[in-house]
């Protein structure tokens, strides 16, 4: 093949392969191997009357649709993906396809800014929700008739449950509901929403996929176009885009995601079997654990079980004690990064109410899982000496 030739991603490679070769320039004699940054707020118009196809740098930029279309790929769609200022803000977007006054299905326990902002959005008077445990199928399909709109996360962060996503899809269609997944903990390369019926997929690019703690950044795909083209329209108006350097960023990010979550997940297997051996909470959530009450449900579903795992402890005080004896898992929100992180998430005063006061959540990075096993166990040993 010419050099001058450009060469088409290959169909069908795995998706290890694909987080590093998609989203690159055509390759062309010369051509960089990664997209440029463009920082530029305005492109050249293509007459003097009429604007070039991008306009105006709110509307497009080069740099985003490398990673909206890479992203979209692993998601299994060819409909691109679209790049926002953050994984909220990604959420918003979700939550902006109901109609005003629309119904909308929601778990009673997610992520605390997604619960936060449905709320806020309920008392405002935008849209009536109708909360239910979703991993509890026959609930959730009893609350499907007559709504607009279905939002799951699953697994849910940070209680871990994990929904029948696929029968609760396939239950929506049949009633018109727009489904919603919430996709963050899972990646694309563990769960693939719109495969199962899904219409909707929501990122925080912040975790997993951009990978480093350095951005924040979301994405959401979608397999209709006409939806891509409703959204983009209302991120253009709402003006809730990335910043180029961000985007880059997430791609960068994208390529080690496959080696990092295969690293990150072992680490988390690994650690949740000795706690589980070891003992000395009253509750331990990963849905790799053959204990766990959703573990065949996962098995089912996800190709990997993820990197976060949650302990809970019978009080605040002691899951305080067990954060504070730990030396290398940093106390820190967020989850996804190189490094472990951990928190008692209800030190947050947003948390919802269902997640115990004793729950620590630990997101499990890519360090030496013996390392971080002498960590843990200095945490329970500072648990117990309470
Ligand atoms: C599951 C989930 N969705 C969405 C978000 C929001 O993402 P961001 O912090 O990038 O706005 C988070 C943040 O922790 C999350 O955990």
């Amino acid at each position: 093949m010419s050099a001058e030739q450009p060469v088409q991603h290959p169909d069908n490679v795995s998706p290890s392969t694909a987080v590093v070769s998609l989203g690159r320039p055509e390759r062309t004699a010369d051509a960089p191997l990664n997209p440029p940054v463009v920082l530029s707020s305005t492109f050249v118009g293509s007459d003097p009357a009429v604007d070039g196809a991008r306009g105006y740098a709110r509307f497009s930029n080069p740099t985003w649709e490398p990673l909206e279309e890479a992203i979209a790929t692993l998601e299994g769609t060819d409909v691109p993906g679209l790049a926002y200022a953050s994984g909220m803000a990604a959420v918003s977007a979700g939550f902006s396809l109901v109609p005003i006054g629309g119904i909308v299905v929601v778990p009673g326990t997610a992520y605390n800014g997604t619960i936060g902002l449905a709320r806020e959005l309920a008392a405002d008077g935008a849209l009536t929700l109708r909360e239910v445990d979703p991993a509890d199928t026959d609930q959730v399909l009893a609350a499907l008739p007559g709504a607009d709109l279905i939002w799951l996360e699953s697994p849910v962060n940070p209680l871990l449950d994990v929904a029948d996503v696929p029968a609760i899809a396939a239950a929506a269609r049949e009633h018109g509901v727009t489904v919603v997944v919430d996709n963050t903990f899972s990646t694309p390369l563990r769960q693939r929403p719109l495969s199962v019926g899904a219409d909707v997929v929501v990122h925080s690019a912040t975790k997993f996929i951009a990978g480093h703690s350095d951005v924040i950044m979301g994405i959401v795909v979608v397999k209709d176009a006409e939806l891509r083209a409703k959204l983009l329209g209302r991120r253009t108006l709402a003006g809730s885009i990335p910043g180029p350097f961000e985007a880059w960023l997430a791609l960068r990010g994208l390529r080690t995601m496959s080696l990092r979550l295969d690293r990150a997940e072992a680490n988390a297997g690994m650690l949740a079997e000795r706690l589980h051996q070891a003992g000395g909470f009253s509750d331990l959530r990963y849905p790799g654990l053959p204990s766990d009450k959703h573990h065949a449900r996962a098995a089912a579903q996800l190709d990997g079980f993820g990197a976060i795992i949650s302990v809970v402890f019978d009080s605040a005080e002691r899951a305080n004690a067990f954060v504070a004896g730990l030396q290398l898992f940093t106390p820190a929100t967020s989850l996804g990064g190189v490094e472990s992180l951990v928190e008692r998430r209800r030190r947050h005063a947003a948390e919802p109410v269902d997640v115990p006061e004793g729950l620590v959540r630990l997101s499990v990075g890519i360090e030496d899982v013996d390392d971080l096993w002498a960590d843990v166990q200095r945490g329970l040993a500072a648990a117990a000496a309470l």
